[in-house]
């Protein structure tokens, strides 16, 4: 018997129970649906809506059946559809009419509502401390790398100077960024909604501020259809995470890149790597590459909670049970890989020697041999042109900016040909190029010293 059987006169199709049952990935919300109704059940006895007696019954009862889904001993069944409606008719089979009295004056759309806040609140503070974690690494690798020179890129091509420290420290703006993303939506997460009823409020004199206190809420839902129905929170968490993602994506494209023979600038460890069946040679970025391939499911999921909610009119619909798998897929998919992604990246090998010959390569220094003439005076304009030209004349000798000797380099410089002199070789060392960048934001070591700081009193702000 079901436990809205009463309007019925036939019973429902297994084909439709199937369906329409959520057992199976709702049931990892029981501890939320058991809290919550334990929070509500204590506010019934204590508002006299149900006695008081009666309310610490089934709060006991609860608890019993919490205890016994902890360890295993509960089957639940896809002919009571969901977790809420498994919980009860548990409790109902174990204590009789008192289990009959713990929905009154709610409703499973606000049951739900509030599971749903209760669970991704507290996976949300998981995600923020696991992306924590990954930046924890990040300055850590910053810290003993300030001076190590490789070089940046643009268009990935060779750019200009800069240091593994101050690479390692976008990514830890990035994180940033995500972890102040996160936070603030979890502010939007802790908006309780039990008291919002089916959809328009309920007439029993119901103490919402009481289960919003035990619940840990730090507001109350201020619309019941809005309590009911509002899943922003949800699709702003995927967002959230989406966003997260494409940055570990970003990263890990990087990992892949840096560890093909091409580059060569690091070398992953053995065991956050593996191997061919067939190449007896290859050693994969197989972690670096399932992270940047994960990233589309929970773009998908985004796509999928924008979609379902886009036109459901108000309050409750039925469609919002989707809500579930996409957003339990997204939070699954981080806590997965933002741990192994952390781990694989803090046993990694920088090979800084490979990393500073390739920054020796490509002219990586061309911009800081033009600064050298405008400081001297020329129009920058001109004074990239000059460069250029010297970059072309180099190109065809195989040569680097400062393997041309002074007399030839005046020389190719035309009209800026006496502002050169010996001090031109320091002013463009890569050393220097990297240096002089010491404005708040450059990658010079003095500035990554500064940005370590900071970044450290953040992580400790947390
Ligand atoms: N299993 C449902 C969900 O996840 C719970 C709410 C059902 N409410 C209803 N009136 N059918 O959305």
């Amino acid at each position: 018997m079901k436990l809205w059987g009463g309007r019925f006169s036939e019973a429902t199709d297994k084909i439709v129970d199937d369906f329409n049952s959520s057992i199976r990935f709702d049931q990892r919300l029981y501890y939320y649906d058991i809290k919550g109704s334990i929070a509500h059940a204590r506010m019934l006895g204590n508002c006299s809506i149900i006695p008081e007696e009666e309310a610490e019954m089934i709060i006991t009862e609860l608890n019993a059946i919490l205890k016994d889904i902890e360890e295993g001993k509960i089957e639940f069944e896809v002919d009571a559809e969901d977790i809420h409606m498994n919980i009860e008719k548990i409790l109902i089979d174990r204590i009789g009419d008192v289990g009959k009295k713990l929905h009154t004056g709610r409703s499973r759309n606000d049951q739900v509502a509030l599971d749903i806040r209760m669970f991704l609140k507290e996976e949300t503070t998981d995600i923020i401390n696991m992306v924590k974690e990954l930046m924890t690494v990040l300055v850590n690798i910053a810290d003993k790398q300030k001076r190590t020179i490789m070089p940046g890129y643009t268009h990935l091509q060779r750019a200009q100077p800069v240091t593994l420290a101050h690479h390692m420290l976008a990514y830890f703006e990035m994180f940033k960024r995500d972890i102040e993303r996160l936070k603030d939506c979890h502010k939007r997460m802790d908006s309780m909604p039990l008291g919002s009823g089916a959809l328009a409020g309920t007439t029993y004199p119901m103490d919402r501020e009481m289960v919003r206190k035990e619940l840990n809420f730090s507001s109350l839902t201020l619309n019941s259809l809005d309590g009911v129905s509002d899943r922003d929170f949800v699709i702003e968490l995927a967002s959230c995470l989406s966003i997260l993602m494409m940055h570990l994506s970003r990263f890990s494209e990087e990992i892949i890149l840096w560890a093909s023979l091409e580059f060569g600038f690091i070398t992953l460890s053995d065991s956050y790597s593996t191997g061919s069946s067939i190449m007896p040679q290859k050693k994969n970025p197989d972690v670096a590459e399932l992270v940047r391939g994960k990233t589309g499911r929970v773009y998908g999921s985004l796509m999928a909670l924008l979609t379902v909610m886009k036109g459901l009119p108000l309050a409750y619909n039925k469609d919002m049970q989707e809500d579930k798998e996409a957003i339990f897929d997204c939070v699954d998919t981080l806590k997965m890989c933002l741990p192994v992604f952390t781990r694989m990246l803090e046993t990694c090998s920088f090979n800084t020697d490979t990393m500073y010959k390739a920054a020796q390569k490509g002219f990586t220094n061309a911009t800081d041999f033009a600064d050298y003439l405008v400081k001297k005076g020329i129009p920058f304009r001109q004074a990239h042109e000059i460069t250029g030209n010297l970059v072309r004349y180099c190109i065809e000798r195989n040569l680097a900016i400062e393997d041309v000797p002074l007399e030839e380099l005046k020389e190719l410089s035309g009209s800026a040909k006496d502002l050169i002199d010996e001090d031109i070789y320091n002013e463009i060392s890569l050393e220097k190029c990297v240096e002089g960048r010491n404005l708040t934001g450059g990658t010079a070591p003095e500035n990554s010293e500064r940005h370590i700081k900071l970044a450290q009193e953040y992580l400790d702000s947390i």
